[in-house]
C-alpha cells in the first residue's frame, strides 16, 4: 500500500542527518533568487544534522550569505537555558558559520513580531502567505510537531502564522508556528528517525487522517518528505 506521505529510508540517524546535510548543500547552492529560508527544528533529533552543517566538508561549501535561518517553534525560555532550541542549534550550528538567524523571542510571548520578521524576510506567495523553502520538523511520540500538541489551542489557528500555544500535558507554553504557514512551505522535512517514532511514524503513514498533528501538516502546492531509518520505517 502506498505510503500516505513520500519517505526516504536511511540506515540509521547518523546516514539520516549525512544524507539531509547533502540535501541541504545542493538546495543552499541552488536557491534562486535566495536567501534560502529554513525554519529549523529543535528538539534532539536535528542536532546531528546541524552539527554536520558546522563540520567545514560542509561549511565551507555552503554558500551562507545566500541562507536565512528562523524556528519552527520555541521555548518560553531565554537563549542560553538548557530547554532552549535556539540554545541548542547555536551550540551546533550558528556559533560555528556566518548566517544569519532570527530567534524565536518565546520568554517574551513575541509571536505577532517574529510573524512581523517572517512576512518581511521570507517570500510571499500568490495568497499573501510567506513561503519558506525549506522547513525541518520533528515529530514527538505524542504525534506532535513544532509546538502544535494534541489538544492545544494553536491546533486550531487558521489566521495567525506564529502564535504562543499552552501546552498543559507539559504545563508550559510555546511559540510555534501554524498551519497556514505550514500549508504554503515550498518543502517540510520531517526528520523521524528511531524505535521510539516508529508507531506514530506507521500510523500516520498508513492513515492520512491519522489523530496526530505531525499528519496534518500537508503542504500544498510545496511537497513533504519523512525522513525515517530502519526502525521507525519497519512495519510490524
Ligand atoms: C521541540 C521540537 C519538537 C521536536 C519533537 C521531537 O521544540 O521540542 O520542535 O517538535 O521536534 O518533540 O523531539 P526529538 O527530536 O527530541 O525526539
Amino acid at each position: 500500500m502506498k505510503p500516505a506521505f513520500p519517505t526516504i529510508v536511511c540506515k540509521d540517524a547518523a546516514a539520516l542527518a549525512e544524507a539531509a546535510a547533502e540535501k541541504f548543500l545542493y538546495l543552499a547552492g541552488n536557491a534562486v533568487p535566495g536567501p534560502l529560508t529554513v525554519a529549523l527544528s529543535g528538539g534532539s533529533t536535528p542536532k546531528k544534522l546541524y552539527e554536520i552543517l558546522a563540520q567545514p566538508r560542509y561549511a565551507e561549501k555552503i554558500p551562507w550569505e545566500r541562507v536565512e535561518f528562523f524556528f519552527g517553534d520555541e521555548r518560553a525560555v531565554p537563549p542560553d537555558h538548557k530547554d532552549s532550541n535556539y540554545r541548542m542549534a547555536h551550540e551546533a550550528l550558528l556559533s560555528k558559520v556566518p548566517v544569519k538567524a532570527h530567534r524565536m523571542e518565546a520568554e517574551l510571548s513575541k509571536a505577532a513580531e517574529y510573524e512581523k520578521v517572517i512576512r518581511e524576510r521570507v517570500h510571499i506567495g500568490s495568497k499573501g502567505i510567506p513561503r519558506f523553502d525549506l522547513v525541518l520538523l520533528g515529530i514527538g511520540t505524542d504525534g506532535h510537531t513544532a509546538s502544535l500538541f494534541p489538544g492545544t489551542a494553536a491546533l486550531n489557528e487558521r489566521e495567525k502564522l506564529v502564535v504562543m500555544n499552552e501546552v498543559p500535558q507539559l504545563n508550559t507554553r510555546r511559540m510555534t508556528v501554524t498551519y497556514p504557514l505550514l500549508a504554503w512551505a515550498k518543502k517540510i522535512w520531517v526528520l523521524a528517525p528511531g524505535a521510539e517514532k516508529r508507531k506514530v511514524v506507521q500510523e500516520c503513514l498508513a492513515n492520512p487522517a491519522a489523530p496526530y498533528p505531525v499528519a496534518s501538516v500537508k503542504p500544498e502546492p510545496g511537497e513533504i518528505l519523512w525522513w525515517l531509518d530502519k526502525e521507525s520505517a519497519e512495519r510490524k
